[in-house]
């Protein structure tokens, strides 16, 4: 589980001379994301000003990690560029497959039963290509990746959108696509739009039932979940100071709510006693050598209005403790008034459960925190009204918050301790056997996300967000308005009690501890390590490299010309298949099935041009591939807008459709489809989507010319023999027509290893 010390010690030996040069080309003091971002540049020291929000950029990222639903894909992807070992230093994290049921032994057990096959194939590519592989039960991924491997200054991406987490240690980490991990891994550059920068100046200190989690609840609330898109935060002041570095971990976390490509914090102590406790002296020591770059410059933070293209102000000295929700992260309630709010939307007052736990909020002070205030509940012999579970971010807290206690006292509440892993968080929890059709009720927890059905599938979940510490008073309280500050409870004895202000420790006393971590190295030379797929698996298949298309498109059939919004929902929908994401030709079976048809205005039925028949969008695309015939989807406006996943674009790749032709793309899709090998393009003019026929088919007539810059003329027949020629426009550049002409990116990248 090493840290990699010598990666590090190489990022903060050019960072002088490229933050330096950085500081020169900009013309002007520079952030702690700005120094970070330049330190990365794929091509080395600057030579000019990037344009934030507008100039992509190729960046070199220190760092990988993945979690174990999304690298099935990657994996399976990173095995087809014909490397030996990973580009970068890169871990796998077994958390996303477990359900919370019983509690932590037999829910892991159970989660082993069910997804073995899928553990064995990630930890076997782990093995093979010099990939750490942390095995379930060892943690959740951005709590063990704090603990290990996070560093001040450095860049990371993961293919997880709570990979910001990072950020509480001075990072740029960022959550990405399979298809972005899987470059950088096999040793090519990531691209970023410059980022634009929003700085948070927090003043004064938390006290009381106030915590950092409040911090990143209060920010949602004046920020909203778009508030942050394209930019990254940066926090500074003297209570950013005043903070823990999981407390900073906390609110990077967060980010992700309000939609920031990132959050980060300076360099300093906090972060530094962090580094020292989780065993990683040579990391901090190595750091205090270039403290001055791992923060932003002084006269940043005394002018901040000059400097960032946002600044909010929070002064922690007055932060009230915040309930979040319900349905959706921003909608901020400070707690004195949630009884009036509560009332007139009609939330449940009455609590049924309360949550601690999660990537988020699962540090040793989360714990110690939260456990001041249940033991408060036994020694003042409160009886609890709503049920408590916990999930522990990594086996190390959970064994050390074991060895100190605090589980013990979470247990004298009849807690349930689910295992290391999301659980909850990600809607694995068997709460109810009929989710759709459970009553209404309110949970509050201090995991991250609070969409409907995201805890426990039930819609009428309704589920709030706050501190560990005031998830505890209210699970005690079992009430939804209860304020810690002010309100008193009845106790078993029938006297008036108060819970007093929580207290907790930072990092443990007497140090972290940890028996089995869950870390498994990979071998040093990988090469006689098998990947074993079975071929009746039906979770799981191994890649077969995509044909080249080629210059001869004729004869292509519409698939379906898509109507209105159309985002990699649309085209690979979520839910019931995510459990196929490592088999291509089993999650193809949802290829497209939300986008609605233009023609009859239904979702997946299109007509068969070959059989006059309407069938699902899947089928007939099997249909056409099965005659050697490639197929076309036309779209709308920014098609493919949502998710950076991968999918949307393998499975119309794998099931014969040659081109996407739409009014506009959303950019990562549109890099996408390009990286599989086939062609997004965009009408010259966007009118001539109207004249798309359901019966259409198509020839380009010029794509043996197929150069960067260079429009492409598309000849459109429609079923009385008429014909229609329209210009296409594409964003091609000759490596990524290399790809096109190879059949994919990953078939350039191996054929160039060969
Ligand atoms: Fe994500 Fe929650 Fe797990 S935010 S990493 S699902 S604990």
């Amino acid at each position: 589980m090493a840290f990699d010390i010598e990666m590090i010690k190489g990022v903060y030996s050019r960072m002088a001379e490229r933050v330096d040069t950085a500081r020169e080309v900009v013309g002007k003091p520079l952030t702690l994301a700005e120094k970070i971002l330049y330190n990365h540049l794929w091509d080395g020291k600057a030579t000019s000003a990037f344009v934030r929000g507008k100039d992509y950029v190729d960046f070199a990222p220190d760092r990988i990690a993945c979690q174990d639903a999304t690298a099935q894909m990657a994996l399976l992807q990173f095995m087809q560029a014909g490397k030996t070992k990973v580009a970068v230093p890169t871990t796998v994290h077994c958390d996303h497959l477990i359900q919370a049921k019983i509690g932590a032994d037999k829910d892991l057990q159970n989660a082993l039963n069910t997804s073995s096959e899928v553990f064995n194939f990630l930890a076997s590519v782990s093995d093979k290509y010099g990939i750490g592989f942390w095995k379930p039960g060892s943690g959740i991924i951005h709590q063990v990746v704090l603990e290990n491997y996070a560093f001040p200054g450095g860049m990371m991406i993961g293919t997880d959108s709570h990979t910001v987490n990072a950020g509480g240690l001075g990072m740029v980490a960022i959550g990405v696509g399979g298809a972005d991990a899987v470059d950088v891994m096999a040793g090519m550059p990531w691209e970023l739009k410059f980022p634009k920068l929003i700085g948070v100046k927090l003043t004064g200190k938390l006290s009381g039932w106030s915590s950092p989690k409040d911090v990143i609840l209060k920010v949602a609330g004046i920020l909203t979940v778009k508030g942050g898109t394209g930019a990254i935060v940066e926090y500074f002041g003297e209570g950013a100071k005043s903070m823990s570095a999981t407390g900073k971990g906390t609110i990077c976390n967060m980010g992700a709510e309000i939609g920031a490509t990132t959050s980060t914090f300076g360099y300093d102590a906090s972060i530094e006693r962090y580094l020292r406790a989780t065993g990683r002296d040579e990391v901090a020591d190595a750091a205090n050598k270039v403290a001055s770059y791992l923060t932003g410059d002084d006269e940043v933070y005394e002018n901040p209005e000059q400097y960032f293209d946002e600044v909010i102000e929070i002064n922690l000295s007055e932060l009230l403790p915040h309930l979040n929700g319900p349905f959706t992260p921003d909608l901020a309630t400070p707690v004195g008034e949630m009884t009036e709010k509560a009332k007139s939307n009609d939330w449940p007052l009455k609590v049924e459960w309360g949550l601690i736990g999660s990537c988020t909020n699962s540090s040793y002070e989360d714990l110690s925190r939260a456990a001041s205030v249940a033991k408060q509940a036994v020694d003042k012999k409160l009886t609890t009204k709503a049920e408590f579970g916990i999930n522990p971010g990594s086996e190390q807290v959970r064994y050390t918050a074991e060895r100190d206690g605090l589980l013990e006292t979470f247990e004298k509440l009849n807690a349930k301790i689910f295992t290391n892993a999301c659980g909850p968080c990600i809607g694995q929890w068997a709460r109810y056997s009929d989710p759709k059709n459970a009553p209404k009720n309110s949970i509050v927890h201090s995991f991250n996300r609070n969409f409907s059905k995201r805890a426990d599938g039930n819609p009428n979940t309704h589920a709030f967000v706050a501190s560990p510490e005031l998830v505890a008073a209210i699970a005690i309280s079992g009430r939804l308005d209860f304020n810690p500050l002010t309100d008193k409870l009845i106790n078993q004895d029938g006297q008036e009690v108060m819970l007093e202000e929580p207290t907790g420790l930072e990092l443990p006393p007497r140090g972290f501890d940890v028996e089995d971590a869950g870390f498994e190295a990979p071998q040093e030379d990988g090469s006689g390590v098998e990947v074993v797929v079975s071929p009746t698996s039906e979770r799981l298949q191994l890649l077969t490299p995509f044909e080249p298309i080629g210059s001869e498109i004729n004869g292509a059939k519409l698939l379906i010309k898509a109507f209105g919004k159309c985002t990699t929902d649309h085209i690979s929908m979520a839910g019931p298949w995510l459990r196929f994401r490592g088999h291509l030709d089993n999650i193809s079976n949802n290829c497209l099935i939300g986008a609605v048809n233009a023609f009859g205005k239904a979702t997946n039925k299109v007509k068969n041009q070959l059989t006059g028949e309407f069938g699902p969008v899947p089928d007939t695309a099997r249909a056409y591939k099965a005659a050697g015939v490639y197929s076309i989807v036309v779209g709308d406006h920014n098609y493919g807008e949502g998710s950076s996943r991968e999918h949307a674009a393998m499975e119309p790749r794998h099931l014969g459709v040659a081109a996407v032709i739409v009014k506009s793309f959303a950019r990562i899709h549109e890099t996408n489809l390009k990286k599989q090998g086939m062609l997004g393009l965009t009408f010259d003019n966007e009118a001539d989507y109207d004249l798309i026929q359901e019966d259409d088919t198509f020839n380009f007539i010029d794509l043996n010319e197929f150069a960067p810059g260079k429009q492409l003329t598309l000849e459109i027949v429609h079923a009385d023999g008429s014909k229609d020629t329209i210009k296409l426009n594409h964003t091609y550049n000759q490596p990524q027509i290399d790809w096109y002409n190879e059949g994919s990116a990953l078939n350039l990248i191996k054929k160039q290893n060969a």
